[in-house]
Formats: C-alpha cells, structure tokens, sequence
C-alpha cells in the first residue's frame, strides 16, 4: 500500500474534484457555479440559488417555476412528526432538534430512500428544501411554548420562515420586505463553501450510499461545533460582553493584541480569505442599510460599529490582513431581526443545505465515486501478550 501521508486536519489534502464552487482568499473571490457571488446575491433569490448550485445551471423562467412549485408542494412535515417534538425537552438546543427531525424524515418518507434512483432523489431534494424552514421553526416554537405556525405556501422561501418563527394564530406578522431581503442575503452567502467540514461530513457520509436525509443529518451536526457554524453565536456573545462591560472597545482590541492570553475578537481573521471575505463585504452593506432603517435602541450595535472601525485602524490587525468575517455581521442583523441566538446555527444550516445537497448529489454522479476511507499511521503498541482475566494486576 506504499507510506501513508499524514495531513492532519486535511490541511493540503484534496478529498475530491468539484465544479461547484470557486474561492481565491488572496483575491477574496468566491463564485457558485462560475458566477461572482456579488452577482448572484443582487439578482437572484434563494431557490434559484439553490437550482445553481445542486442542477449546475440558473434555471430558466419554467424550470424555475416547476422547482418553486416542487418545492411547495412538500413544506408540511408529516403531522405526525409532530409529535417527536414533544419528546424533547423545551430547552432543547434547536441544532439538536434540527438534526434529529431531519434524521427523522427517513422513518416517515420510506419512498425517497435510494441514492441509486433518481426519481427517489429528486423527491428527497424537494422535500428537504421545502420542509428544513418548517423543522426549523417549530424548533423555535417548542423552545417558547408557542403553537406551531403551519407553513403558508402564497409567501415565499424567507416570508414564510419569518411567517412561521414569528406569526402566532392570534397575531398575524406583518412582513418587512427589507428583513425578508436580509435573510435573502444570509442565506445565499452561506449556500456553499467548498470543502469545508459539514460539506465534507455529507460526502463521507454520502458515499456508502446512505440516504440523503441521513448524510444531511450528519451535516447538521457537524456544523453545530463552535469551531465551524458556532461563530456567530460567539460574536454576538463577546459583543454582549463588551456592552456589559461599560462599551469600552479599546479594552477588547488591547486583550485580542495581548499574546499572553488567548482571546481573540470574534468574527475577524478567516483561514482563507486574507484580503477580505466577500461574503462579509455583501452583508455589510445589507446589516448598515437594516440598522439605519430600524433605528433600534440596541447598545450592542452601536459597540459592533466602533468595535470594527478601531480595529480596522489598528496596526495589528491591519498588519495580520484581519477584517471582519461573514460571521461579524450575520451575527448582529439576526440580532436586529429578533432571531434568538439560539437560532443562528440553524439559520446557517438552512442556507447550507443546497451546497449539501449539491456536493452529495454531484458525488453520486461522479463516475469514480468511491466510499470515502481515509488511512491513519498507527502510534498505539506492537503486538502485546494476552494475560487472562483473573491473573491482571
Ligand atoms: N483576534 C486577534 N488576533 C487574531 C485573530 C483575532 N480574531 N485572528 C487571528 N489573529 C492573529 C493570530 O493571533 C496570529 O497572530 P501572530 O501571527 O502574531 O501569532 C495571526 O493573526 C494569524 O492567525 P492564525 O490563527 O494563524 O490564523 P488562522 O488562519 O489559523 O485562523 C481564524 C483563522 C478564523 C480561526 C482566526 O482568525 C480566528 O480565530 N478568528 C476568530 C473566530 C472567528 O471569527 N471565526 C469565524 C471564521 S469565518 C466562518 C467560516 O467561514 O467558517
């Protein structure tokens, strides 16, 4: 079998080809399927961003509408999987419930099972894109003892989420379009990162030919790690320190400088993108317009906005290429939209799901595609005598 090379952490390892996503962190450059990211996110809303990203191509006027319409069809969960909600205790971390349910669909929709066919795919993808925004939100209803709120089919993908967080059967939710447009932008600068390590978990997963809902189950779990889709959370936590802390910014940037101690300000620096992330540079723009217009009396987002102009002046941070990440900023415009921070994970998993579902698909397409089995070097003991157990010290 020759030398195995060790990577550890797959740092310079390619585990695959893929023609979905291209990213250059010198350049900052990030495209889906060929096109900028810049492009798409001021064109196109997030099905069609999903079609790209899983099909290859945008969708042309019918094959969008056949997709929307494909999609609605299936946003109702099982009325029965309602009740695995109660089973879990209302503190439930969602990302637990979110990964749960959707490990579910497989016990409730036996007919969309075999990678192998690809009618039974196409249903999976459907149904997998139409119901994670329902999943999703009775997560957040069970979490505040509030009624489920069904999904409403004449709204589209992002109202309709919003509809069924925040709508309760005796307050109707009046939809801002300019919150649904923000989500909107969310949502598609988090629809694909190439290899990263949820994407990598729904390929290994994937390729002993487990079913879609299952590889995508793992998925959701391996982005639950604070390490990977838990930075947000972290931010928008460190932010609340600062405020409670008295708002003093300068105190966080010197602590981030310090070597002697390991803190660092979250939601800058990004092991890629050295130049700036232009996905951050998109949702900048969409969290100032959000923040201007709601005028909110919030002293977190006025400590967000000092914290970045310092320490985009600072030396150190400018001297390391440090600029804030996608994840500054997604924070803080799910903050001024009212989404719980318990809820960030899971808005990034909705957004996550089409680049999922694209790299499980385009794998299962690959005409080499083989079970994922990385080596290992050995560093536990030759070969040891066996001693029974009566005679072990
Ligand atoms: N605050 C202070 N110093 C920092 C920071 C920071 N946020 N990030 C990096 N540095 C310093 C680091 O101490 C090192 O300094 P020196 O050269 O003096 O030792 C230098 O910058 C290079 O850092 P690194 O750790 O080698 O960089 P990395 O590529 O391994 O880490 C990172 C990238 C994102 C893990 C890191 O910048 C970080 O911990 N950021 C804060 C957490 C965060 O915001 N994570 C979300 C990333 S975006 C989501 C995604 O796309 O997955």
């Amino acid at each position: 079998t020759g030398a195995i090379t060790l990577d550890e952490g797959f740092v310079n390892t390619g585990s695959t080809t893929s023609a979905i996503t291209f990213l250059d962190g010198e350049k900052g450059i990030l495209r889906y399927r060929g096109y900028p990211i810049e492009v798409l996110a001021q064109n196109c809303d997030f099905l069609e961003i999903s079609y790209l990203l899983i099909y290859g191509d945008l969708p042309n006027a019918a094959q969008a509408a056949e997709f929307r319409s494909n999609i609605r069809e299936h946003t109702l969960i099982h009325e029965e999987m309602r009740s695995f909600y109660d089973g879990f205790p209302r503190d439930a971390h969602p990302m637990a419930i979110l990964s749960s349910v959707v490990g579910g669909l497989s016990t409730f929709y036996q007919d969309s099972l075999d990678p192998s066919d690809p009618r039974q795919v196409e249903i999976s993808i459907h149904r997998l894109l139409a119901k994670l925004p329902t999943i999703a939100a009775y997560s957040y209803k069970k979490s505040n003892g509030q009624p489920f709120m069904y999904p409403q089919n004449r709204l589209g993908y992002c109202e309709n989420f919003l509809q069924m967080m925040f709508a309760t059967p005796t307050e109707s939710y009046e939809i801002d379009p300019d919150f649904a447009d923000a989500l909107r932008l969310l949502l598609i600068v988090h629809a694909d990162h190439e290899q990263n390590c949820s994407t990598s978990t729904v390929r290994m997963v994937g390729s002993s030919n487990a079913n879609l809902f299952a590889s995508i189950s793992a998925g959701i779990c391996a982005l639950w790690g604070p390490l990977h889709g838990g930075a947000n959370e972290a931010c928008v936590n460190m932010l609340e320190q600062i405020v409670a802390d008295g708002g003093d910014v300068q105190k966080y940037i010197d602590m981030a400088k310090d070597k002697t101690n390991n803190f660092r300000l979250m939601g800058f620096g990004h092991r890629v993108y050295k130049n700036f992330d232009p996905r951050a540079k998109i949702i900048k723009a969409s969290c100032d317009r959000l923040l201007e217009k709601l005028d909110l009396d919030d002293p977190l987002f006025e400590v967000a906005q000092r914290l970045e102009e310092s320490a985009l002046q600072d030396e150190y941070f400018v001297e390391r290429k440090l600029y804030p990440n996608v994840d500054f900023y997604s924070g803080v415009i799910y903050r001024a939209l009212g989404i719980p921070v318990q809820m960030f994970t899971v808005l990034f998993a909705i957004g996550r799901l089409p680049g999922w579902i694209a790299h499980w698909h385009e794998m299962h397409q690959s005409p080499g595609k083989r079970i994922y089995r990385p080596r290992q070097v050995y560093t536990g003991a030759t070969e040891r005598a066996f001693v029974p157990l009566d005679q072990r010290p």
